[in-house]
């Protein structure tokens, strides 16, 4: 198929990107890298011994987007660009309500001119927000807690509602629970600016030496450590079910919605008792006080992905872990820096085709 990514340079992205091209799928890609670097399109191309088209778009951009798509000519579009940090959606709401629900709206719109209307959206668990009804079925009420999480839910129903509307349209809400780890090739993975505001890639950097210890945010918790609970899920996992979902849309219109977790939880200490058993490297931590809008425990039923698209999860976590350290310890600064100035000294299309591993200006 010829597959649309938004946000393909991304975390999740770049993983689904590789087994696109894999699958033998034809992939471009819409990205602005804002929170990512051309270098991971550059890498997955050559992981995957096939290349990619990529643009240099932002969608916010409403009429190079409905230009691109028009180009393009999409059978089906994997929509994963958004911006994504809660603390900072607090911060800024107008920002994520501009970013993630006008993006959108932009990409549906020139999806429709471009008579492509199969999309598979990058939800996630935050619409359940502080729902106790656990394990988090697909149709546990929703109820998102900030900015960030409402983002979420708005596109949801204005998908939902378009879908109402003509129903020509094939849609995927994907509820992603917690995505962790990387390719085993050490190649890709998450890159996180500044300080990581989820976990596991904090306890990775203090594994690897760049930060002193972990906070653990509560040991009072009513589960067995006293520590939250979630279900971390392998990215490679997560992007198998991208793979599942479209492989249903093609001959199923509406709207659907799938939970993308293992089922099974891991306490914050597990975490961290794993990281450090299988870097084999210190991970002091520190109980602290509890983070706002934290919830005890979060795990998904996976039950309809499972009988719907015949997926589920396969790693557990020490797969996980283990492939987390070796992107951490063989990019202990993540993607190089300098392919940012790279994309306006030279053509994107140039460098993601170019060969060779270590970019130099
Ligand atoms: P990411 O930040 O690594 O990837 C998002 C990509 O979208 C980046 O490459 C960024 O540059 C791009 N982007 C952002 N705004 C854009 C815009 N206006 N125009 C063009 N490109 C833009 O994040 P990720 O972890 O890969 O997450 C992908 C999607 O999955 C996001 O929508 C996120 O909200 C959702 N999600 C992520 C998680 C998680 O924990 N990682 C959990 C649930 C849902
Ligand atoms: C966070 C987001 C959520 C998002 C999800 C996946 C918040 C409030 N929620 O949820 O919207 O969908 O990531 O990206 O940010 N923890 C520590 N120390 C740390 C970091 C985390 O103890 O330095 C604990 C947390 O309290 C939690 C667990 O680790 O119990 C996981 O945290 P995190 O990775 O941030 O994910 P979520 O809280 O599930």
């Amino acid at each position: 198929m010829r597959i649309l990514v938004t946000g393909g340079a991304g975390y999740i992205g770049s993983h689904t990107v590789l087994l696109l091209l894999q699958e033998g799928h034809q992939v471009s890609v819409i990205d602005n890298f804002s929170n990512s670097s051309p270098e991971s399109l550059r890498r997955v191309a050559s992981l995957a011994g096939r290349s990619l088209d990529a643009y240099h778009i932002d969608l916010l951009d409403a009429e190079s987007l409905a230009q691109a798509v028009g180009e393009i000519k999409p059978e089906a579009v994997i929509h994963f660009a958004g911006l994504k940090a809660v603390g900072e959606s607090v911060a800024q709401p107008l920002k994520y309500y501009k970013n993630n629900v006008v993006g959108t709206l932009n990409l549906l719109e020139a999806m429709n001119k471009a008579e492509c209307r199969t999309i598979v959206f990058s939800s996630s668990a935050t619409v359940y927000g502080e729902s106790t009804d656990l394990p988090l079925h697909e149709n546990t009420l929703r109820n998102a807690t900030n900015p960030y999480g409402r983002t979420k839910l708005h596109i949801e129903e204005m998908l939902e509602e378009l879908a109402a509307s003509d129903s020509r349209w094939h849609i995927a809400n994907l509820r992603y629970f917690n995505p962790v780890g990387a390719h085993e090739s050490g190649l890709i993975g998450e890159d996180p600016q500044g300080i990581p505001n989820n976990l596991m890639p904090f306890v990775a950097q203090v594994a690897i030496g760049k930060r002193a210890e972990v906070q653990v945010f509560g040991g009072d918790y009513l589960t067995a450590d006293g520590t939250g609970v979630r279900d971390y899920i392998h990215v490679l996992d997560l992007a198998t079910g991208h793979l599942a979902a479209l492989d249903y849309l093609s001959n199923s219109q509406g709207v659907h919605v799938w939970n993308l977790g293992t089922g099974a939880g891991s306490s914050v200490l597990e975490v961290i008792d794993a990281f450090a058993r299988i870097s084999g490297r210190p991970v002091p931590y520190r109980i602290t006080e509890r983070r706002p809008g934290d919830v005890a425990e979060s795990y998904a039923h996976p039950e309809k992905a499972r009988l719907d698209l015949g997926w589920k999860a396969e790693r557990g976590l020490e797969q996980m872990v283990a492939d987390m350290w070796n992107w951490q310890s063989n990019n202990p600064d993540g993607f190089p820096e300098a392919n940012h100035q790279l994309v306006n000294a030279k053509s994107l299309q140039d460098f993601i085709r170019g060969s060779s591993p270590t970019i130099t200006e």
